[in-house]
């Protein structure tokens, strides 16, 4: 039997990572996360992430995110589900579709063939969506922050936009959580999903 691979996404600061390792921790899973898991990964998220004012197109950026995602999949997360063994990724695909399709409004549709050809199909069997307030958000997150979270209000609004409209549109895929709780109020909303969406 093959793994099930599971995906937090969400803005910047939603608490992601938190739980992502609580519920990895719960099913034994393999905890990852993109971009940047793998060598080459951590150079790309280097390359995309450490300089503010590093000149990148939109479109050099999907493909740097998509390069890291190829990589991710063949190194780490095809590997790990093969052998019969969960995933729990802070982020994946979904994360794509937000910020380059719609923040940087290269489009859904061609950001999700570039994930496709990078995951060679793969896709996750469930994408939770944490959501939190603007303001919860703010406070958690570094200032100045990376290059993509140094980006206007109007990118996240747009992000956060284009999760909510992608978690909408394919309720067979997507869970919103409502992020503003306890950590242990979240988890157990996460749990309570991922028993009711897959069965473990
Ligand atoms: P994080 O690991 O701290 O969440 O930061 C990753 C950043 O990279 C965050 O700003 C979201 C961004 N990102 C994309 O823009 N596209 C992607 O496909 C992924 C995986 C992340």
């Amino acid at each position: 039997m093959t793994g099930r691979l599971i995906a937090f996404e969400g803005g910047e600061a939603a608490g992601k990572s938190t739980q992502a390792k609580l519920l990895a921790e719960r099913l034994g899973a393999v905890l990852t996360f993109e971009p940047g898991a793998t060598d080459a990964g951590a150079r790309i998220r280097s390359l995309v992430l450490d300089s503010p004012d590093l000149a990148l197109s939109p479109r050099a950026e999907a493909l740097l995110m998509a390069a890291d995602r190829a990589q991710h999949v063949a190194e780490v997360i095809r590997p790990a589900l093969r052998s019969g063994v969960h995933v729990v990724a802070d982020r994946f695909i979904g994360s794509s579709l937000a910020y380059q399709g719609v923040g940087r409004r290269l489009g859904v549709e061609d950001v999700l063939a570039l994930s496709r050809f990078a995951t060679g199909g793969l896709q996750s069997d469930l994408n939770l969506l944490l959501e939190v307030s603007q303001d919860a958000a703010r406070a958690r997150r570094p200032s100045p922050g990376d290059r993509i979270e140094a980006e206007d209000a109007e990118f996240h609004q747009r992000v956060l936009d284009g999760f909510r409209a992608l978690a909408g549109h394919h309720r067979d895929r997507w869970v919103v959580i409502d992020g503003d709780r306890s950590v242990d109020e979240v988890a157990e909303a996460v749990n309570a999903a991922i028993r009711d969406r897959l069965g473990v």
